[in-house]
């Protein structure tokens, strides 16, 4: 056989079925250092009356091994189309579900910038406290009832170290650190060991707030109340301070304001009143102070402290505050559109 013919057979046994086997055919029939390059090459060499039909065959080959090298390129060009880049690019892409956040969460910052604009800043701290923070710096007496097992989850006694049932916990620390004015907010979750019913949970959040200068007024205290129940609530909100007893605050008093679910008439949130407690608030104690070395003679306080499931629940109008710990996605994806 000659050369010529076994690289004819050659051309024609080849299968081109991928990338690499085209190039592979490229770099036998087709580079610079193939076989049927060299056989071009000789043509010079060729004895004139057979140089003719030399060129006429070899070139045929030449031919022939292109146009199966450019039938290769464009079947490995098909392939790597299929199926991927036959996929419409300009087609509108598929949503991508994000997360967001929880009604308890939504509400506890909304809460906080609205105090955040009015000079107050958001300090954090530990949710295990011991006794002094909790409750004596706080002047709960020895025998309060907050301090016993039925309301407070004790970690370890004497001494105490317990689950703190208020964030005041957090006003003590930072009155013992810094000297006033103080205005702070603090939020977080907080613990009671409380039956679970619909208005009640054993593990629940709170921001309370406190202001300390000198002289820092009641009606001060009652006017920022209301300015922060108007933002929160909305313009046609209204207030009310009914007197109460904490051990820390001295006058103190409960705030109420309108029910929003029933306008008045009344429903199961508000029992039937018109009006929904939101929070507890006082001027502060000057035993308190005076247990975080305040002088009391020189500076007065007010201290506020509100339920933020309470708050979710008047704003959202939703009835049992259970679902807010259920966590099922039906419940609380409905709060992402009403930020
Ligand atoms: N610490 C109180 C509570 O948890 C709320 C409160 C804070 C009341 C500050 C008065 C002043 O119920």
């Amino acid at each position: 056989m000659s050369k010529i013919e076994k690289i004819a057979q050659e051309i024609e046994n080849f299968t081109i079925q991928s990338e690499e086997e085209l190039e592979q055919f490229r770099l036998h029939f087709l580079s610079k250092k193939s076989e049927l390059q060299t056989l071009l090459g000789e043509i010079k060499n060729i004895a004139p009356e057979e140089r003719k039909e030399y060129g006429i065959l070899v070139n045929t080959l030449k031919k022939k091994a292109s146009e199966k090298f450019e039938e290769g390129k464009v079947k490995m060009a098909s392939l790597s189309h299929s199926p991927i880049s036959s996929i419409d690019v300009t087609r509108t892409a598929k949503g991508v579900e994000l997360g967001g956040l929880h009604p308890i969460s939504i509400v506890m910052q909304e809460v906080c910038s609205i105090f955040e604009s009015i000079g107050f800043s958001v300090v954090d701290g530990p949710e295990i406290d011991d006794d002094w923070h909790i409750f004596s710096a706080l002047n709960f007496g020895e025998e309060h009832p907050a301090r016993d097992m039925q309301d407070t989850f004790f970690i370890a006694t004497k001494p105490d170290i317990a689950l703190r049932t208020h964030t005041s916990s957090l006003q003590v620390r930072v009155m013992e650190k810094e000297k006033p004015p103080i205005r702070v907010i603090c939020p977080g979750r907080v613990y009671r060991n409380e039956a679970i019913t619909s208005r009640a949970h054993c593990m629940f959040h709170q921001v309370e707030g406190l202001y300390i200068a000198e002289n820092v007024s009641f009606a001060e205290m009652k006017q920022t109340l209301f300015y922060f129940a108007q933002k929160m609530f909305g313009e046609q909100t209204k207030i009310r301070l009914r007197p109460s007893y904490f051990p820390f605050t001295e006058p103190s008093a409960e705030m109420d304001v309108s029910c929003n679910i029933c306008n008045g008439k009344g429903c199961q949130l508000c029992k039937n009143s018109g009006w929904v407690e939101i929070m507890g608030c006082g001027m502060v104690d000057p035993n308190v102070l005076e247990n975080c070395n305040i002088d009391s003679n020189k500076y007065k306080g007010y201290a506020f402290g509100l339920g933020i499931e309470r708050m979710t629940q008047v704003k959202y109008k939703t009835n049992d505050i259970r679902l807010f710990f259920e966590n099922d996605v039906r419940f609380i994806q409905q709060f992402q559109s009403l930020k």
